[in-house]
């Protein structure tokens, strides 16, 4: 999605709104764009590219102003080109906005101004949003009915910032998040935390209808009908602010290797939280499960774990789809929803599909602040601090490491997690001491056309998720697929060009898996065995250690993230930032 804020306050907004926007840019990364007042004029440069890049070429942290607004931006509406980017002025330059969401009635809106004689400059939705403001400002000269009439007329979702040339910071959201940061010299509002948190650790959260009016130190919340909203400031963990890449190249390699101790805190959760948690999935009827992306191969997971060792039976839906099957639910049923941001369109439309069937509504999620987490009935926390890197990696094994946790609270420890962390926290780490033999073998594997990942039972999720990381990272094809499924018309594919990867560990599932590696061979496919127990089938062997049987996918995920890592670099493409994706999927 997109990254937006505003600063006003006594220092120099444009350092301060650019360092806020690298921190979010994971957000979204097609174009960047800084508005600053300086002497009641407004002064606009953006661009299409990094947060970097831009700012070498135009000079964005020299803007003068103690007030400005600035976004990242993740296309949806009109090409990646400079006149889309934001900030968005209207016919006149007397103010300017930054937005987030979309707008879905831009069209209807854009005509109507259109006859008003209002010129627009972009192919955004968002334009609309400055043409709005700049019309009911010039009606009544009244920014705080603009403000209003605005936000009354957009459908879809939004949070906006927007800057009047008469020093008025404005803000306002609908369906997408939007935090005010308080420090001694001024406000930040932005659409997280990493965006302040520098500063600050004192924020307040938005609600929907918000609207923020900021005049000089005067900061009021109003509702879209013009009532004052009263909302107190929290403080935000100082722990998120630990968004280095530290010694790491990418913040995603980072990622990978903190998993051995992120695995660990994901277990430290609130007794009365987990009793609670595992009450209601105890007393329902049926428990739905739903994420979507890696959030989904947790899910699936589940299903597994759950079932296997709680005896708790378990449907899992993707969230894009959830909408479709949510008639089975009722005011007996549990959906469980999995989210390392919390702000993925899909998972909270499903929350809402099941929120309207009456259903409970459990989640695990990583930002404890976001949408989901409010909208549930109890949530735990992933706890694996924040994720920069697009692709999701060590809240992925987090996730899984609360399920088991459920599983056991459930069950009566028969998964073994919480007896067997430190072993599975050493086999972690000795799998990332894989990683420079790893690398080698992606230099061997680069020109790849396609990657095939097999595996059975629990261990199929994992090649869906070894896959999703493959393409994300290293725009390879790639598919996962249970490996039993090959003979019914995979097999067709494979060929002595095709590269085929197996999770062969040492489990029930060894034989049969082995059986299939056969097959493969026969074809003339290159075959990677992932496995504790090496077999002279595999053309190349990745070893894993042995670990206690239940958790053997949460290892094995490791090196295939290793893999995608390493391949990416080798095709040039930068693991952190996927071209085309945005961390934070805010759109359906
Ligand atoms: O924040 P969420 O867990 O809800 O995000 C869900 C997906 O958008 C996310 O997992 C996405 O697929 C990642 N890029 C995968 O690496």
């Amino acid at each position: 999605m997109c990254s937006i804020i505003g600063y006003s306050g006594v220092g120099k907004a444009a350092p301060l709104l650019v360092g806020g926007l690298q921190k979010m840019e994971y957000r979204g990364y097609d174009s960047v764009g800084v508005a600053t007042l300086n002497s009641g004029k407004l002064l606009i440069r953006k661009g299409i590219g990094k947060v970097e890049e831009v700012n070498k070429s135009l000079g964005l942290k020299e803007m003068s102003g103690q007030l400005g607004i600035g976004h990242t931006r993740w296309a949806t509406h009109g090409g990646i080109i400079d006149s889309n980017a934001h900030p968005h002025s209207a016919c006149t330059t007397n103010l300017a906005i930054v937005h987030n969401g979309v707008i879905e009635n831009h069209q209807e809106l854009k005509e109507e101004l259109l006859k008003k004689g209002h010129v627009f400059k972009s192919e955004t939705d968002s334009e609309v949003i400055a043409h709005l403001l700049e019309h009911y400002w010039a009606l009544k000269n009244d920014i705080k009915e603009a403000m209003m009439n605005t936000c009354n007329r957009l459908r879809g979702s939004f949070a906006f910032v927007a800057v009047f040339d008469d020093s008025t910071l404005c803000a306002a959201r609908y369906d997408e998040p939007l935090i005010i940061g308080i420090t001694a010299g001024g406000y930040f509002i932005s659409s997280d935390v990493l965006g302040f948190l520098d500063y600050t650790d004192r924020a307040i959260f938005l609600d929907n209808r918000d609207i923020v009016l900021l005049e000089g130190n005067n900061l009021s919340i109003i509702d879209f009908d013009g009532e004052k909203v009263e909302r107190t400031p929290t403080q935000v963990a100082w722990e998120l602010a630990d968004s280095d890449k530290g010694k790491y190249a990418y913040f995603t390699l980072k990622e990978i290797y903190e998993q051995s101790h992120t695995i660990f805190k994901s277990m430290q959760q609130k007794k009365e939280s987990v009793e609670t948690f595992c009450d209601i999935i105890a007393n329902a009827k049926d428990v739905f499960v739903t994420g979507s992306g890696t959030s989904y191969h947790s899910a699936l997971l589940a299903k597994h774990i759950l079932s296997k060792y709680s005896q708790i039976r378990v449907e899992t839906v993707v969230s894009s789809e959830f909408q479709y099957s949510s008639e089975l639910l009722d005011e007996n049923s549990v959906l469980i929803a999995i989210s390392q941001s919390g702000e993925t369109a899909d998972v909270l439309q499903s929350v809402k599909a099941a929120r309207e069937k009456g259903a409970k509504v459990l989640s695990i999620v990583n930002v404890t602040t976001s949408s989901l987490a409010r909208l549930s009935d109890c949530f735990l926390e992933v706890k694996c601090g924040p994720e920069i890197g697009v692709a999701a990696t060590k809240s992925f094994t987090s996730q899984l490491s609360i399920i088991y946790y459920i599983a056991d609270t459930i069950g009566g420890n028969l998964t073994g997690i919480s007896t067997n962390r430190m072993e599975l926290s050493k086999a972690i780490e000795k799998s990332l001491e894989l990683e420079s033999k790893i690398a080698e073998f992606a230099a061997q594997i680069k020109d790849a056309k396609d990657i095939y990942i097999l595996g059975r039972s629990n261990h199929f999720p994992i090649c869906l998720e070894g896959a999703l990381k493959i393409k994300e990272l290293a725009y390879i094809h790639a598919e996962g697929i249970a490996a039993g499924e090959l003979k019914h018309g995979p097999l067709a594919l494979i060929d002595k060009n095709s590269v085929v990867i197996i999770l062969n560990p040492d489990d029930s599932t060894y034989i049969d898996t082995l059986s299939n590696a056969h097959v493969v061979k026969s074809r003339g496919a290159r075959l990677i065995g992932i496995t504790n127990k090496p077999h002279l089938i595999y053309d190349y062997c990745i070893p894993i250690p042995y670990v206690k049987e239940s958790l053997l996918p949460m290892l094995e995920v490791i090196p295939l993230q290793i893999l995608a890592y390493h391949l990416a670099l080798h095709n040039n493409a930068n693991p952190d930032y996927p071209r085309n994706l945005a961390k934070c999927v805010t759109v359906r």
